[in-house]
């Protein structure tokens, strides 16, 4: 894995948005994007909030997804294997760049048809601990007309991502303004933040 953590560092200090195409691997991608069709389906999923966390807004004009925390308490194989993943990751980028990440959170995400997630920034106004921000999609034979790209607003251009199954997309929480395009398929995510004290 360090030769895709290190493709996911490189371009992150290159161009502030760190991009790796086979993040995830194609057998786990199923398993996640599975557990979070069941999830749907059972109606888990809830619509996400914004603004701090003790005051949560339901806005549906600034974003229309629905999301689930995933936890190791679930016992769920995949997600565990998320984790270890993740762990890895963390290990790897605390000791190569002393990010000095002591924790993280990740939430399955769904993006109806028809959905997005307005320009935003991904930090509470009263509590700054989101240092890094992370998505990895499950989206196999994702059509460039199937939009719901993920738009990046840098000083003096926009960047268009594409959520194409297994790739992963890493940036300063605190930095990037970005939003996710209306999407005309429904759009399948991991969504997190690596958090410092
Ligand atoms: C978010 C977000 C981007 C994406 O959930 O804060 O910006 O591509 N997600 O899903
Ligand atoms: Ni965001």
């Amino acid at each position: 894995m360090e030769k895709i953590f290190n493709t996911l560092i490189d371009s992150f200090i290159e161009s502030k948005v760190g991009i790796a195409n086979n993040f995830l691997s194609v057998a786990l991608a199923a398993q996640l994007k599975s557990n979070l069709i069941g999830l749907y389906n059972e109606k888990s999923m809830v619509a996400a909030g914004i603004g701090n966390e003790t005051i949560t807004v339901h806005n549906k004009l600034v974003r229309s997804d629905v999301i689930y925390w995933l936890d190791r308490k679930h016992n769920n194989k995949h997600e565990n294997d998320f984790f270890d993943l993740m762990d890895d990751f963390v290990i790897y980028l605390n000791r190569t760049c002393y990010t000095g990440i002591t924790g993280y959170e990740f939430h399955y995400t769904l993006y109806e048809k028809g959905s997005f997630y307005k320009k935003h920034i991904d930090q509470f106004q009263q509590n700054g601990s989101r240092a890094y921000s992370m998505v990895m999609y499950l989206n196999v034979d994702w059509q460039k007309s199937d939009g719901g790209e993920l738009c990046i607003h840098h000083l003096n251009n926009l960047q268009n991502i594409s959520p194409i199954n297994g790739k992963s997309v890493f940036f300063k929480s605190n930095e990037l303004a970005h939003e996710v395009l209306v999407t005309h398929e429904p759009r399948m995510s991991i969504t997190g933040w690596l958090k410092t004290n």
